[in-house]
């Protein structure tokens, strides 16, 4: 893993049984739904592993002590819709108070290019801390994409979250933004010639929303 240097793959055993369950070709729309959740929730655990803390006093039964509580930037998630829509309750379950912003992205089947149909994040986005989820990292394109509209808007500070990635898709969104660490479940092998991820888990979006 040493030439993708942005890139952490949360390789826990409950993410990996999970990962296998989601891959299956047999699992049905609303098991396919809980997994992406349940396995966003687990990743989200690890990837606030850096947020900042402050060290506040508490008052036991017993007697007074120091304790802890997250400080620094608030954070937004930020969905690429469609797919990371199902990403974001199960990060909200370990941090309810984050606020949403939503990138609305479509890949051209033809071109594999990225095209923006929305864009909404909340104000004063210089101040915050932003996550880009999406299930799917494949050529890197949308990520690419979200990524720069977010940096647009004055906005650093950004961490990128997703359950599968191609090698091809990390090496595209380190070189752009090489200032963005790159979370995922797994580092599969490779693209086909569509832009799918090998072996993957086929089309995200469709298998979320019962699409297809
Ligand atoms: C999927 C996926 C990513 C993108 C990844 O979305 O959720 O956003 O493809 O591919 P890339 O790295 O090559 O850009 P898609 O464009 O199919 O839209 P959807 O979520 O609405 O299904
Ligand atoms: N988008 C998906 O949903 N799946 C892939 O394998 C690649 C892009």
């Amino acid at each position: 893993m040493s030439e993708l240097p942005n890139l952490t793959v949360v390789d826990h055993p409950l993410i990996r049984h999970k990962l296998a369950l989601l891959r299956s070709v047999d699992t049905p729309t609303k098991l396919f739904r809980e997994l992406v959740e349940e396995i966003a929730m687990l990743m989200a655990y690890e990837v606030t592993r850096t947020l900042e803390e402050e060290v506040v006093e508490v008052v036991t039964p017993l007697e007074t002590t120091t304790g802890y509580r997250i400080a620094g930037k608030k954070l937004v998630v930020v969905p690429v819709l469609r797919a990371g829509l199902g990403m974001v309750e199960g990060v909200l379950r370990l941090i309810p108070s984050a606020r949403v912003g939503h990138v609305g992205l479509a890949r051209d089947e033809e071109s594999l290019q990225p095209v923006e149909y929305y864009f909404k994040v909340p104000s004063e986005s210089e101040s915050r801390r932003f996550l880009v989820v999406d299930p799917m990292l494949a050529t890197g394109g949308s990520a690419s994409a979200a990524i720069a509209r977010l940096k647009e808007r004055g906005v650093r500070g950004i961490t990128y979250m997703c359950l599968v990635a191609a090698p091809e898709g990390v090496r595209a969104l380190a070189d752009a933004n090489p200032d963005v660490p790159v979370f995922t479940g797994v580092l599969d092998r490779q693209l086909n010639d569509v832009g799918y991820i090998l072996p993957g888990l086929g089309d995200a979006g469709d298998r979320l929303f019962g699409t297809k």
